[in-house]
């Protein structure tokens, strides 16, 4: 008939949510995470590869192995002390070696700006990233870098994984990322720009946070 519309059933389309969690359903734990590793090695290479080592000029970009040069960085043997014995590292590659009588699982990495704190997140990255022979992290299953200052008011370790670090990664939600990251043997954590963050007490919250 004139100007009567014929109606047109059309297809369901899946959304794009649909199809995100049907695959991350259908997806190992084992493969998960080695689609989190992979794609925190894509994020880490993007950073450790912009490396500006002179600030004006933007075009010449380097990654972090070409330029870094061991720094003079000394190990405060006694924190608890006021008086307390500085070692000077032979390398960064020693910033575990522990050779005072207690132990530490973390270390602060201290100094004043432009001293390389965050070339040297960028050079463990590396590290992690392409195995290197006695690096402190290279034997960890997963290591994850986080910039503070990106992290807003995300209150979870695992929320700020996945929005930093694995935007775009839809097949990872953050649940994933808490059920890999509890499974695996070591997770080497470094946060860099303490100090850029207004809330520091926030940090401890999504450090031991379990949400
Ligand atoms: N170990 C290093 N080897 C070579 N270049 C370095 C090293 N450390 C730092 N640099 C150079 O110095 C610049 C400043 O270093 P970086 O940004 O790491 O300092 P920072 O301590 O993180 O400063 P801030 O406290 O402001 O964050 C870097 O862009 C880098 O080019
Ligand atoms: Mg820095």
């Amino acid at each position: 008939m004139p100007g009567k519309k014929k109606a047109v059933r059309r297809k369901k389309q899946p959304t794009h949510k649909g199809t995100a969690s049907a695959s991350q359903s259908a997806l190992t734990l084992a493969e998960k995470k080695c689609i989190l590793i992979d794609s925190l090695k894509t994020a880490y290479k993007k950073q450790y590869d912009a490396v500006q080592p002179i600030p004006y000029i933007k075009d010449r970009l380097y990654c972090v192995d070409k330029v870094f040069v061991e720094g003079g960085i000394e190990h405060v043997l006694e924190t608890q002390s006021k008086n307390s014995q500085k070692e000077r590292l032979s390398s960064y590659k020693n910033i575990f070696t522990d050779s005072s009588s207690r132990s530490y699982t973390r270390r602060i990495v201290k100094g004043e700006a432009g001293y390389g704190k965050s070339t040297l997140a960028l050079q463990l990255a590396y590290d992690w990233c392409n195995g290197v022979k006695d690096s402190p992290v290279s034997a960890a299953d997963v290591l994850i870098l986080l910039k503070l200052r990106q992290l807003g008011n995300v209150r979870s370790i695992y929320k700020a994984i996945k929005v930093i670090l694995l935007q775009s990664e839809f097949r990872l939600n953050s649940k994933d990322i808490k059920d890999i990251l509890q499974r695996c043997t070591t997770v080497k954590l470094i946060l860099d720009g303490f100090d850029e963050y207004p809330n520091r007490k926030k940090v401890i919250e999504v450090i031991s946070g379990d949400h």
